[in-house]
């Protein structure tokens, strides 16, 4: 199954036709031979094949930086894809010149991939902070040269970079002017515009064996399958990626990435801390592409995402061939990777109650590092208290089950209850009668029923350090 894609690469229009599940950087590496990104892990995890890709927005391009070892090619349709490459001008840029300057580069394998991501958060932001660009690099590894050289060069060139462009209306020709991009790049808005007027449609998959939401689970796991069946592109789906305030509820459709929840304003609203807890999900490629509707349907036990909503007390929306219904999120899951959803369903949606005036949330994590990991144990907790009772609570559980789990007794017994340490440290025991851990590479069974047992205290000692101190507890 071959699709004629049409999109801009660098500085060059590429007409391809061309399997669309097929990996970006094999694309890139074995079709175009742009051999600057680089292949490492293949698994999201080292940052080497690093690009940006830039979407048109009204008349303006919007970048963000994805790892195209899981990006489809069929994805690039339309847009303009940056490599290493196509950041070259006549000179080094102001990153690369400050790479080399803080000796930031040692075999040079790493710093294609540091490079483009250190250029992504200068394309995408209009205000530098030299600890924002350093976490724009937390997807990217070094094996040789030590963190701390390239540290010094972000910082550098943010330094420079804030020095040069401030008081700038137009952001892309003033980042041209200070020796960040080639000038090329402020004739792509007008050249995506006649490429969407070239090529209005995609063409019509009938019957789709795969849906690509983000692709940050299926290429990991699958990607040999990408390339032999026929593919759907959910994340073109502009509508399923809204977020959204309706009649006391949030709505956040199936293709919002973890970046639209930590840049939603409605979020971060109800959940200030959101984007402090997010921060732990992958890494900021991985938050760019990862979806919530992938999240739910990967149905791994420690999914962040799925943990947080099941707390939240979401209902999944879908969608199928029999029309739409509706269930409790912690209802949808059956048994290890097995879901209430029917073949030809997708998840729409997912929606709860907005958080009351009197509410608390809180979500804890342990992994084995404390970034780019996936959990041992997350645990995420939703209460409503009145005069320090308990009124509401839902406590979710990941990595102690064959599922995302919802605690349904320990929630059921802190109804009513005042809240005190002897309180917690018996919701504590309660929890350890719903569980079921498994050993395995991520702890052993008895480490993670220890590690929940530490996330409820940790839960009510974050959220009421007046009432509930760790020395009462431990
Ligand atoms: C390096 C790395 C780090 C990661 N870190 C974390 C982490 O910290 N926390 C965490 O929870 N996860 C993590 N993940 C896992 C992954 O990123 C998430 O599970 C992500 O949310 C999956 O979403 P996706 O859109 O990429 O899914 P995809 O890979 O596109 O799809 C996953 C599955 O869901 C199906 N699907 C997708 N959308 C729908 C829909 N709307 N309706 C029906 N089916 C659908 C697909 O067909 C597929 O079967 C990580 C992955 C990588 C590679
Ligand atoms: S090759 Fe390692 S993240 Fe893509
Ligand atoms: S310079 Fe060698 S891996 Fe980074």
């Amino acid at each position: 199954m071959k699709t004629k894609l049409n999109f801009i690469c660098n500085n060059s229009q590429v007409e391809a036709s061309v399997h669309p599940g097929l990996s970006l950087l094999d694309f890139l590496r074995k079709e175009l031979r742009l051999t600057g990104t680089k292949e490492g892990c293949r698994e999201g995890d080292c940052g080497a094949c690093t690009v940006l890709i830039g979407v048109l927005n009204g008349t303006k391009v919007n970048y963000h930086s994805v790892n195209s070892c899981l990006f489809p090619v069929g994805e690039a349709n339309g847009k303009h894809i940056v490599t290493i490459e196509g950041l070259n001008g006549t000179d080094f840029s102001v990153v690369q010149k400050s790479f080399i300057h803080e000796g930031a580069s040692q075999c040079g394998f790493c710093t294609p991939g540091f490079v483009v991501s250190l250029t992504g958060y200068y394309l995408s932001n209009e205000r530098f902070e030299i600890n924002d660009a350093i976490e724009s690099m937390d997807g990217n590894v070094c094996r040789c040269t030590g963190h701390q050289s390239i540290i010094n060069a972000a910082k550098k060139s943010t330094q420079l970079l804030s020095t040069n462009i401030s008081n700038h209306t137009d952001h892309i020709n003033a980042l041209i002017k200070s020796g960040l991009l080639p000038e090329y790049f402020s004739g792509i808005p007008g050249r995506l515009k006649s490429l969407g007027r070239k090529f209005p449609a995609s063409e019509k998959i009938l019957s789709p064996q795969y849906y690509i939401a983000g692709g940050t689970d299926l290429y990991v796991q699958k990607w040999e399958d990408m390339l032999k069946h026929n593919v759907k592109f959910l994340s073109s789906n502009v509508i399923l990626k809204t977020i959204k305030e309706e009649n006391g509820n949030c709505i956040i459709g199936a293709t919002a990435t973890v970046t639209d929840l930590i840049e939603s304003k409605i979020l971060s609203k109800y959940f200030p801390k959101l984007k402090e807890h997010l921060k732990l999900f992958g890494s900021l490629p991985i938050r760019n592409r990862a979806t919530v509707g992938g999240n739910i349907v990967n149905a791994s036990p420690i999914a962040d995402i799925t943990n947080i909503l099941i707390a939240l007390n979401a209902t999944v929306h879908l969608t199928g061939s029999s029309g739409k219904r509706k269930l409790l999120l912690k209802d949808f899951f059956k048994g290890y990777k097995t879901l209430d959803l029917n073949k030809d369903e997708l998840v729409d949606y997912v929606s709860f109650k907005l958080p009351a005036k009197n509410s608390y949330f809180n979500f804890e994590k342990v992994s084995q590092r404390t970034y780019l990991d996936i959990a041992s144990v997350n645990s995420s907790i939703y209460l409503e208290v009145t005069d320090d009772k308990i009124i509401t609570t839902h406590i979710s559980a990941g990595g102690v089950a064959p599922i995302p789990l919802y605690l349904n007794k320990t929630s059921e017994f802190l109804k009513g209850k005042t809240i005190n340490a002897e309180i917690v440290k018996e919701a504590a025991v309660i929890s350890q009668t719903e569980i079921s851990p498994i050993t395995d590479a991520r702890g052993s069974k008895e480490y993670k029923s220890l590690l929940l047992r530490q996330l409820i205290f940790a839960h009510f000692i974050t959220l009421f350090p007046g009432k509930v101190k760790m020395k009462e507890i431990a």
